[in-house]
C-alpha cells in the first residue's frame, strides 16, 4: 500500500479511506475546535549575539518549549530541496520504496508508521493498536562525519547529497542554539553541547501526512515530547498541523514563510531542571492538502551522564529529576513503545 502516490490535492479524489485502524479512540480525538492561535515566538537569529538574543531565546525556552526561528543562516534554497527531495523518496515507486519499509527497531535506516495501543480496559479494547496518519522515514545523520550518506538509499539520486549539505548547516545552528541555551541557563556557552559529549546522537525523522477526509477522527502524530534535546523542524509551508501544549491549551504552530520551528526535548527539561520545556506536542490531520516535515534530532551520547546540572541547583530548587546514562533513558523509551510515554517520570 503507498500512501504517497495515492495521494492528491482534493479529499474527493483522495483514494485512501480512513478505515477502523486509523480511528482513534474517543477520548484521544483532536477536538480541533478547541485550539487557539495565539503568541509562538518568532526569534531573529540574523541579529548579532548579544543579551537581548539570549533573553528571548531563554524566555521562549522557559515559557513555550518551541519557536520559530527566521534568518537562521540556512540558504533558503537548501531548505527547499530538502524539502522536496523528502516528498519525493515518500513518492518513490512502490517496489522501490517497500525495500525501505520496515517495522524492526533495531534498523536505523527505514520507512514505517506509528502505531499507539489502547491503555485502560474500556470496553474490552485494551492492547488494541491504532495508527497514525503517517508515514516516517528515519536515519541517522552527523553534522562533519558523512559516512552516515552511504547507508541512505541511492533513490532519490539528490537525497545524499542534499541531507549531506543539510546536515553541515544544521550542525552549525544547532551549535549556535545549544551556545545560546546554555548562556540562557547562565552557563558557559559551551556548556550544554560538553555535557551531551563528543558523539551525540544524531537522528533524522522525515514526517509524510496524506491529506484526510476526517481530522477530527485522527492524528498524524500522536500526542509526544522529544526524546533527545534538541529538534530542528523544517516543514512544509502553508499547510498547517503541528500543534503543542502551552499552559494546558492546545495552540496551533500555524506555518510562518523562511522559518524553521526549533523545540526542545526531554534532555533539556532535564538537565535544565526544568527551566526549559521539553514542549508536549501533536500533528493533525488536514482534509485537502499533504504536509511533509523533516525534524532533526540531537541528543546526547549515550554513554553521556544527563540530570539536573549542578549549578542550577540550590535550596530553592532542588533536583527534579535523578542522574542517569542517556542510554537507560533509551532503554525505558523502548520499554514504552505504542504507549503515551511517561519516561521523563521514570528518573523522578
Ligand atoms: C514531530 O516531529 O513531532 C512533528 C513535526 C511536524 O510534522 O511538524
Ligand atoms: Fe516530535
Amino acid at each position: 500500500f503507498n500512501w504517497a502516490n495515492s495521494e492528491t490535492e482534493t479529499a474527493s479524489k483522495f483514494s485512501i479511506s480512513v478505515t477502523p485502524n486509523f480511528i482513534l479512540p474517543v477520548e484521544r480525538r483532536p477536538n480541533l475546535k478547541q485550539v487557539s492561535k495565539t503568541g509562538i515566538p518568532v526569534i531573529d537569529m540574523g541579529k548579532p549575539e548579544s543579551a537581548t538574543l539570549v533573553d528571548e531565546i531563554a524566555r521562549a525556552s522557559e515559557e513555550y518549549g518551541l519557536f520559530r526561528i527566521t534568518n537562521h543562516g540556512i540558504p533558503q534554497q537548501l531548505c527547499d530541496s530538502m524539502l522536496s527531495a523528502l516528498v519525493d523518496l515518500f513518492h518513490l515507486p512502490p517496489q522501490t520504496k517497500s525495500l525501505l519499509v520496515s517495522d524492526d527497531q533495531t534498523k536505523d535506516v527505514r520507512i514505517s508508521n506509528h502505531y499507539r495501543k489502547v491503555e485502560d480496559d474500556k470496553d474490552n479494547q485494551k492492547g488494541k493498536r491504532f495508527s497514525m496518519w503517517s508515514e516516517v522515514f528515519k536515519h541517522p545523520w552527523h553534522p562533519t562525519d558523512d559516512t552516515f550518506a552511504l547507508l541512505l538509499p541511492s533513490d532519490p539520486p539528490q537525497y545524499r547529497n542534499i541531507v549531506l549539505q543539510y546536515s553541515k548547516e544544521m550542525g552549525v545552528l544547532m551549535s549556535r542554539l545549544l551556545n545560546l541555551m546554555s548562556q540562557g541557563l547562565g552557563l558557559e556557552g559551551d556548556y550544554l553541547k560538553k555535557v551531551l559529549g563528543d558523539k551525540p546522537l544524531c537522528r533524522a525523522q522525515g514526517n509524510f501526512y496524506p491529506p484526510c477526509s476526517n481530522p477530527e477522527l485522527t492524528l498524524g502524530l500522536g500526542v509526544h515530547t522529544d526524546r533527545d534535546a534538541l529538534t530542528v523542524i523544517v516543514p512544509t509551508p502553508n499547510v498547517a498541523g503541528l500543534q503543542i501544549i502551552k499552559d494546558d491549551k492546545w495552540v496551533a504552530v500555524d506555518p510562518v514563510p523562511n522559518t524553521l520551528i526549533v523545540n526542545l526535548g526531554d534532555q533539556l527539561q532535564i538537565l535544565s531542571n526544568g527551566k526549559y520545556k521539553s514542549v508536549v506536542h501533536r500533528v493533525v490531520t488536514n482534509e485537502f492538502h499533504h504536509r511533509a516535515s523533516l525534524a532533526m534530532f540531537y541528543g546526547p551520547d549515550k554513554d553521556a551522564l544527563i540530570g539536573p546540572i549542578e549549578n542550577l541547583i540550590d535550596q530553592q530548587h532542588p533536583p527534579i529529576y535523578k542522574h542517569y546514562y542517556f542510554r537507560e533513558f533509551l532503554e525505558e523509551y523502548r520499554r514504552q513503545e505504542g504507549k503515551n510515554r511517561k519516561i521523563k517520570e521514570a528518573f523522578q
